[in-house]
């Protein structure tokens, strides 16, 4: 019998998992690449240095399990904008869903669209990590380039493309381009004809559990796959995460803490939040919706700090260098908006700081304001959340499960009870369980998810909830009295 793959584009690498039908993982790999930052506010990857460890990981994977694939499905990255010339070759580095360099097109849609219109269409404003300002970018600030494009892809849609030849994406994925109508599921001709995109750069928009193509027969060979490999659809990489935590009906969320931080929250119907604070997307359920809140730098905000360390800490030594300061940091907060700010701020000029030292505090103190602050972050996105959808419990994904603190904080924090998944894969395990729909391995999503499982549920600590409750309260206040002194630095 044979099993499924996902595989995710992520930001620092790619992995690749293989899964049975009864959902255990049975083989994985990785592959690591760079991230380059041009200029500061920038950041781009090669989409060929995607390919080339997507092919690696691929082939590995594929080794361990003798060929044995029943399908793959695919996730990845956000709102990166890969764009391809009229043969299929990557005209410029990808600019990635962190990068901040379109503020002034994010301005011009929203007057050429209407922040109401844009709100209704798409359900959220323009903001600069969405794919449709980047293009506008290169149409004013790289003429040559943009003369050269055919065709635009996000991240996953182009490993899709290596693989199979097929243009497709997702409404998940596609829905963070800024250019898909939320209700039909479609391109939105009204946009796509105000902001000059021509439709047929647009790959097909196919539901994450549908098939789009199979694996080229000469790259399956040379994979050591067997013949007519289907591939799912797939996902960008939260509503994947969220399938792979069995997040599949409103009432359960999702926190993740990887690189960036999501909350994210199903619904049946298109509930946009009205001021566009939190994302309102498609689900990787047909025809399903999802809020999403998103800080930038949330597991980024420790690696940072991490990175101050001399000699080094490892991840683990600096989560038990914070645990032992007190809940609360000693009254000291932190700012995480080191890349900016997403949700629910839309400041890409924001910016992080400490708020409240006193000689008193040490290394401890600040490495867990650090932790807690990335968590009040996703606190604050996650109130507005629950006033659009019920989210009664957690479920954790992304390094932020992995570690007891940062669970632990979650579950205080949110004051919402935090399971913890027997298979902590998220966005990859997502993928491949699409890919067993897909495949018509599983009859549909429902019965896919199924096969997750809550190992523990960390229930909150009623003993931290005032000293939480009440730092929050303050740190509400800090953006709004700091934000001219960020804008001013
Ligand atoms: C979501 C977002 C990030 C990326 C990271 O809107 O920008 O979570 O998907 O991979």
């Amino acid at each position: 019998m044979g099993v499924l793959v996902g595989l995710d584009v992520g930001t620092t690498g790619v992995r690749v998992l293989a899964v049975n039908r009864e959902g255990a993982i049975v083989a994985s790999a990785g592959r690591r690449y760079a991230l380059t930052m041009p200029r500061p506010g920038w950041t781009e990857q090669e989409p060929d240095d995607w390919w080339n460890a997507a092919r690696d990981a691929l082939s590995e994977v594929a080794g361990a399990v003798e060929g044995r694939v029943d399908g793959i499905g695919l996730t990845g990255q956000m709102h990166g904008a890969v764009f391809l010339d009229g043969g299929g070759k990557s005209i410029r580095p990808a600019i990635l869903w962190n990068d901040q360099r379109t503020e002034a097109q994010c301005r011009e849609i929203t007057a050429k669209v209407g922040a109401n219109r844009l709100l209704e269409v798409c359900g959220n404003p323009a903001l600069t990590g969405f794919q449709a300002p980047k293009l506008l970018w290169l149409r004013e600030e790289e003429p040559d380039a943009y003369r050269r494009v055919a065709r635009v892809l996000l991240p996953k849609d182009y490993i899709r493309y290596r693989l199979t030849g097929e243009l497709a994406t997702d409404p998940s994925d596609a829905s963070g381009t800024l250019l898909l109508d939320l209700r039909s599921r479609a391109w939105s001709q009204e946009l796509l004809d105000r902001l000059e995109v021509p439709r047929e750069w647009l790959p097909a928009v196919v539901e994450s559990s549908g098939q789009t193509g199979q694996v080229g027969r000469s790259l399956a060979e040379e994979l050591g796959l067997g013949p007519h490999v289907p591939v799912a659809a797939g996902a960008g990489d939260n509503a994947a995460a969220a399938i792979g935590v069995g997040v599949v009906a409103p009432g359960v969320g999702v926190s993740s803490i990887g690189t960036s931080g999501v909350v994210f929250a199903p619904s049946d119907a298109f509930t946009p939040d009205g001021a566009g604070r939190v994302h309102a997307f498609c689900h990787a359920v047909p025809g399903g919706y999802h809020l999403m809140g998103v800080t930038l730098a949330a597991g980024a905000a420790l690696e940072w700090w991490r990175g101050l360390f001399n000699p080094p800490s490892t991840p683990e030594q600096l989560a038990e260098l914070a645990a032992t300061a007190a809940p609360g940091s000693g009254g000291l907060l932190f700012l995480p908006y080191l890349y900016g700010e997403r949700s629910p701020l839309l400041d890409p000029r924001a910016r992080g700081a400490f708020v409240g030292l006193t000689a008193s505090h040490g290394a401890a103190e600040l490495t867990r304001a650090v932790m807690e602050g990335v968590v009040f972050s996703l606190r604050e996105s996650l109130e507005i959340i629950a006033e659009l959808a019920p989210v009664e419990a957690i479920r954790a994904t992304g390094g932020g499960a992995r570690s007891r603190l940062w669970a632990q904080l979650q579950a205080d924090v949110y004051n919402r009870p935090v399971a913890l998944m027997g298979v902590e894969e998220g966005a990859a395990y997502g993928a491949a369980l699409l890919a067993g729909v897909a495949a018509a391995i599983y009859p549909d999503l429902e019965a896919a998810s199924q096969l997750t499982r809550v190992r523990e549920t960390i229930e909150p600590d009623r003993s931290t909830r005032s000293v939480y409750d009440e730092l929050f309260g303050t740190y509400l206040t800090l953006y709004p009295g700091l934000s001219g002194a960020m804008h001013a630095l």
